[in-house]
């Protein structure tokens, strides 16, 4: 199959939505991260889905969806407090966990009996829900195990030849998944998946906010996850990722003691550069490393890094996200200098 690079314009968008309709996989952006899109409610179109990211067959794939009036085809009850959420987050970054609608085929939802579902704001995926008439499932559009796509060329590099096309919908603006939540009772969400929508975004809106464990732990071997997601290698580059905590002083110690030929650091910015060392910046804030920590680990890959020091993120607000990919991408390898 030849893989169609489609621009964001109508006629491309036409073209994109009729793929859709006909049970193709098409990879879209998102405002998050590129997705690799087809129609929620197709078996065959799913199981493309799963194939061509060689995907656990028990990871759920997110619905997402242009009205809120299309939450009720997916959904088989709306708890108050989802609906407020949604009022409050929607279109954006934040997938809620609700019970699944019938309608919703289980090789959709990994085999449970709830469905995430989320309305992305990025203008062409909105569009090609509303253009295709059907809600699309979409998990990110990377290779399963490899770090997120946040751009039309990333999408390309891993689903060449595996899918119909792919819309090239510019850089994503937030960089980084969704957060996800699921209901715990009538007043409190638990947060399985940090995001651009953080903790204390959430508690503005709802009264108990909890952080679930696996966000920053490796869980036990065996244990029951809420999000099979968790369970899984993930953001992977092919270069060996360790996660350097620490002041500045302390990092740049620690990175010259060990360096060598094809090792290579992240930093955050100019200042956190060091001298006769192979640096890539990833930026000084939550939002800009959020922005940037995918391409960058792809990037360390196309250099031909083997061994790469990160200097480990301050987990608070969006940078929890942040943290929460890389210590996945390193493996749980995590030093304190
Ligand atoms: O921003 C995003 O969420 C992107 C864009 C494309 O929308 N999508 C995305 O999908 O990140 P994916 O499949 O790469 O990650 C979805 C995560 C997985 O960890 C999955 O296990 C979890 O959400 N998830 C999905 N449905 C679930 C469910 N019913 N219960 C628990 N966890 C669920
Ligand atoms: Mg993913």
């Amino acid at each position: 199959m030849k893989t169609k690079l489609l621009a964001d314009c109508a006629a491309d968008l036409l073209d994109a939505a009729k793929l859709l309709r006909e049970g193709q996989v098409v990879g879209i952006p998102t405002e998050t991260v590129y997705g690799l899109a087809a129609d929620a409610c197709n078996e065959e179109a799913i199981q493309q889905i799963f194939s061509a990211k060689g995907r656990p067959a028990d990871n759920p794939l997110i619905v997402h969806i242009a009205k809120t009036q299309q939450l009720a085809e997916i959904a088989a009850s709306v708890p108050s407090l989802a609906q407020k959420l949604a009022n409050a987050f929607w279109p954006g970054p934040l997938t809620m966990i609700l019970p699944k609608h019938h309608q919703i085929p289980t090789i959709t939802s990994g085999g449970l009996d709830t469905v995430g579902v989320r309305m992305p704001s990025h203008p062409a995926a909105r569009a090609l829900i509303l253009l295709s008439g059907v809600p699309l499932a979409a998990p990110s559009a990377n290779r399963s195990g490899y770090p997120s796509p946040t751009t039309a060329a990333h999408v390309m590099n891993d689903m060449q030849g595996k899918i119909a096309a792919v819309l090239d919908g510019g850089t994503c603006n937030v960089g980084v998944e969704s957060t996800v939540i699921a209901f715990e009772n009538e007043d409190t969400v638990r947060i399985l998946r940090p995001g651009y929508v953080t903790e204390a975004m959430l508690r503005n809106v709802v009264p108990n906010v909890i952080l679930d464990p696996a966000i920053l732990q490796q869980l036990p071997q065996g244990q029951i996850v809420r999000s099979p997601g968790m369970k899984y290698q993930h953001y992977a580059p092919r270069a060996h990722v360790t996660l350097v905590k620490g002041s500045q002083e302390a990092f740049h110690s620690f990175v010259r003691q060990h360096v060598a030929t094809d090792v290579y650091v992240l930093v955050f910015d100019e200042q956190d550069k060091i001298p006769d060392v192979s640096c890539l910046v990833y930026g000084a804030t939550g939002e800009e490393q959020a922005q940037l920590v995918f391409s960058k680990l792809r990037e360390l890959d196309d250099l031909g890094a083997k061994q790469v020091f990160v200097h480990a993120p301050n987990p608070n607000g969006v940078g929890l996200a942040v943290y929460n990919r890389l210590i996945r991408a390193a493996g749980f390898e995590v030093i304190q200098v």
